[in-house]
């Protein structure tokens, strides 16, 4: 059985390189375009990394597939087989890239047979390294990380991200998840503009609970390894099992804080990233 250890190191250096080349592209001038809604945003550092990465993994591991944020856009099939699978997010947080907002990632996961085996994410400004592998803990800067144990909501804070959407009916949802939870009470909603680094906080510790509708396989495969090892959970929004195309995730570091955010959230629909790669339905 193989134990996917060498891909780890692979994606850690990868990874940083990536993070290098954000780095440098931020202080340079951006030309930026337009995806799915005027607010999704890309720009040509975008393409560029994750062309650095796939290229770079294809040399190193040529059988295995890849999904990417920016090849899917381009009409690649965002298709997740049996096979070993890397999926990746070059710039995870593109809106902040462009203001240079310094809450940027760039996040690499790892899926065979369809189970996410291995997570890397890397904050692209303080070169934070977030790194888990299936059964084998999760880490920041190589020190073990865990959830909060809070189970109490009135104790919890909770993280979000907008999404793509911004229609009055889907701002409407959005308000209105957020207005329950806020009138929970919790103890506060925050919007940080990347959602692999939202994660990362509740795999640390930091916030207890993180709810989104309209983000992508690649904003949750690393992110997934990485709460799940260090004790948390990463569910789907109806409560089931996470389905990695369906666009929605709840995580929390407790079971119970995870049920409660499921009984509170109104879905927003969102197309799946398998079927339906325009995504607004
Ligand atoms: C997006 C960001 C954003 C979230 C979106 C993501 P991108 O990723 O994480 O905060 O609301 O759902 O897709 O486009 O910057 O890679």
């Amino acid at each position: 059985m193989e134990d996917w250890s060498d891909c780890l190191d692979v994606a850690v250096q990868i990874a940083r390189r990536a993070g290098q080349v954000v780095q440098s592209a931020v202080k340079q001038e951006k030309r930026v375009s337009s995806k799915s809604t005027p607010t999704d945003l890309v720009t040509e550092a975008d393409h560029q990394v994750e062309e650095l990465i796939i290229s770079t993994l294809r040399e190193k591991y040529p059988s295995h597939r890849f999904i990417g944020e920016e090849s899917s856009a381009a009409g690649v099939k965002c298709e997740l087989t049996d096979a070993p699978t890397w999926i990746i997010d070059p710039i995870d947080g593109t809106c902040n890239f462009v203001h240079s907002f310094p809450m940027v990632a760039v996040s690499i996961g790892f899926a065979v047979r369809k189970e996410l085996e291995l997570g890397v994410i890397y904050h692209c400004f303080d070169g934070t390294l977030y790194t888990a592998r299936k059964g084998h803990g999760a880490f920041c800067n190589g020190v073990r990380l865990q959830v909060s144990k809070e189970k109490d909501v009135s104790k919890a804070l909770i993280l979000t991200e907008i999404g793509a959407k911004r229609d009055p009916a889907t701002l409407d949802i959005f308000s209105g998840n957020m207005k329950k939870l806020l009138s929970a009470p919790t103890h506060g909603v925050r919007i940080i503009g990347s959602s692999t680094l939202a994660l990362c906080h509740i795999a640390s510790g930091a916030a207890e609970a993180y709810y989104q509708y309209g983000l992508h396989c690649w904003d949750i495969a690393a992110a997934a390894v990485i709460i799940r090892e260090a004790g948390g959970y990463v569910i789907d929004t109806t409560g089931g099992p996470l389905d990695l195309m369906s666009r929605r995730v709840v995580a929390a570091g407790t079971r119970e804080i995870a049920d409660y955010m499921v009984k509170q959230l109104q879905p927003i629909n969102y197309g799946r990233d398998d079927t339906d790669p325009d995504g607004l339905a």
